[in-house]
């Protein structure tokens, strides 16, 4: 990649120019209204954002069974088709991108989300730790094993859930198989102890991946789809005997699709180390970088061809114009951690912009 080309530089995502390559990451903030809606408050958020080369949304539950985290926005019934219409039209009145995480916990949930049932896995393993519910955090449970007969009602979740998207004037969207959610709890051999098409080899950890990817191009359109994983993350519980091994199989199966990109936490949490070079080598379409970026650290993965895009999460939450800010190499206001989950306008629409400064 020439050294011209820097965080500033647009870059085409399928049929979406964006005008730069800084990406706001996904992030729960715990601020949907009742029946998980989105509201005023969200409207502002995202629009405030709306510099952002591309505007991730928070993950949004693809099911009333996909969620996990109290307040979380759903994507799987009209009224939030509606709420997300508002953020849609906002941000694209001010000329601004954005894509939806479609999102399913799977095991990191309660029964008391779900009127007593068991939240869903591939595996009857619980995650260590607590569960945060409308009553309080609650010890996490054994979750039910999927039967395979259950699987494809996943799959149309999700599709569902990528027609709500379409309908709600998002641009794309993105499949959330990071973080160690119901995708990921698929992906990882920590997790997935199967011994049918699911689970075992490679190919059968990757296949739920891979068939909802499959329904979420087919209602969009392959380039309008990205996908997140996040290798060498530990939360949540996960891991996984081979990581390199895993996820490179994963980013090169991912490419019998056209993808927007691919979005790539690379934390490392759960290995020494892990070779994210090596497996972004594996994918041939665009590579989005995250986790602990900076000015710097951005600008030099752009500049050596490491990264096509960098998302940013904590410093966007501090930061709404935070393209200004890197532009003008000006001073980055502090997140305030307390407010990050749950709450008021404090904490989630108060943070000054430069010109306010
Ligand atoms: C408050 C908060 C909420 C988050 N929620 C999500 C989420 O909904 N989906 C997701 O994929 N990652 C989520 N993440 C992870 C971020 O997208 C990102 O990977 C992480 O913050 C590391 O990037 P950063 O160092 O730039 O913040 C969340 C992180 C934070 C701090």
């Amino acid at each position: 990649m020439s050294d011209s080309v820097n965080l500033f530089s647009p870059i085409k995502v399928g049929p979406n120019q964006l005008p730069n390559r800084i990406v706001m990451a996904p992030m729960t903030r715990n601020r949907a209204g009742a029946g998980n809606v989105p509201q005023a408050m969200n409207v502002t958020y995202y629009t405030q954002r709306v510099s952002a080369g591309l505007i991730i949304t928070e993950g949004s539950q693809v099911s009333p069974r996909g969620a996990g985290y109290p307040l979380t926005p759903g994507i799987h019934d009209s009224d939030q088709v509606t709420g997300w219409q508002k953020i849609t039209d906002a941000v694209h009145q001010k000329g601004g991108h954005i894509f939806l995480q479609l999102w399913h916990v799977g095991r990191v949930s309660h029964s008391s989300y779900h009127n007593g049932e068991l939240p869903v896995a591939p595996s009857a393993i619980k995650p260590e730790g607590e569960c945060f519910t409308y009553e309080g955090p609650k010890p996490f449970e054994t979750p039910h094993a999927l039967t395979l007969e259950e699987i494809p009602q996943i799959v149309n979740e999700f599709r569902q859930a990528a027609k709500n998207a379409m309908s709600a004037g998002f641009d794309g969207v993105e499949i959330h198989g990071a973080n160690g959610y119901l995708l990921d709890q698929f992906l990882r051999d920590g997790t997935n102890h199967r011994n049918d098409e699911y689970g075992g080899s490679l190919e059968n950890r990757t296949r739920l991946l891979l068939e909802v990817t499959q329904a979420v191009t087919d209602v969009w359109g392959e380039n309008r789809v990205g996908v997140r994983l996040s290798p060498a993350g530990a939360f949540n519980s996960m891991s996984d005997s081979d990581p390199q091994t895993t996820f490179e199989y994963a980013a090169d199966a991912l490419n019998q699709f056209t993808l927007a990109y691919l979005h790539i936490v690379e934390t490392l949490e759960s290995v020494d180390r892990f070779d994210f070079v090596a497996l972004r080598k594996k994918f041939a379409g665009l590579y989005m970088a995250n986790s602990e970026y900076d000015l710097k650290r951005a600008t030099e993965a752009i500049q050596q061809g490491r990264a096509d895009m960098v998302s940013f999460g904590k410093l966007y939450i501090a930061n709404p114009d935070l393209p200004e800010r890197f532009a003008a190499n000006s001073e980055l206001n502090e997140p305030d951690v307390a407010s990050f989950y749950g709450g008021t306008d404090v904490g989630y629409i108060d943070y000054p912009a430069l010109t306010n400064v």
